[in-house]
């Protein structure tokens, strides 16, 4: 079974201000694929602070998946890719590829996304929109693809 962690970047959330529909969503549907998410945290967009989770979670508890949710637009603070990149020994261009390929089946506004998809010793990490219907669209692009892809890290 894969251990998986769910990072939401949204200041209003890690404010209490905003439920987390977006970390709901993807705790759902990494549980219909048999997979344990293990770890959870809603965190401001402050990318120090998301790198060192990520870092963590990967390094001392060795995830098999890190999956993020929001802080991939434009906005100035959307700093998730970035936080993603710093910490990232190898990209993997296609995750991302695919996702907002498919996406931009469902809406023009996937090309907003800067989401990126990258491997960190032996944890593979996706950045996904924040919006509970990008991470359902987002999933169902890149799960059939996910757990060779994780075995194949071993
Ligand atoms: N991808 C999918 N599949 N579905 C969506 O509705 N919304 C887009 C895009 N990707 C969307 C999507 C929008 S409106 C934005 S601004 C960007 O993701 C960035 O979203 P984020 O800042 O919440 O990460």
């Amino acid at each position: 079974m894969f251990r998986v962690g769910i990072i939401t970047a949204s200041d209003k959330g890690s404010r209490g201000e905003r439920e987390d529909l977006s970390g709901a969503a993807l705790r759902e549907l990494v549980r219909e694929i048999g997979a344990e998410v293990v770890e959870y945290a809603v965190l401001p967009d402050e990318r120090t602070q998301l790198a060192a989770t990520m870092r963590t979670w990967a390094d001392e508890l060795g995830l098999d998946l890190i999956l993020t949710t929001g802080g991939t637009g434009f906005a100035l603070r959307d700093v998730t890719p970035e936080a993603t990149l710093e910490i990232a020994d190898r990209i993997v261009p296609g995750i991302a590829e695919v996702m907002r390929a498919e996406s931009l089946k469902a809406t023009p506004k996937a090309m907003l996304s800067r989401a990126v998809s990258v491997l960190r010793k032996q944890t593979l990490i996706i950045n996904m929109p924040g919006s509970p219907k990008a991470v359902r669209e987002c999933w169902a692009a890149i799960a059939p693809a996910l757990p060779h892809g994780i075995e194949i890290l071993k």
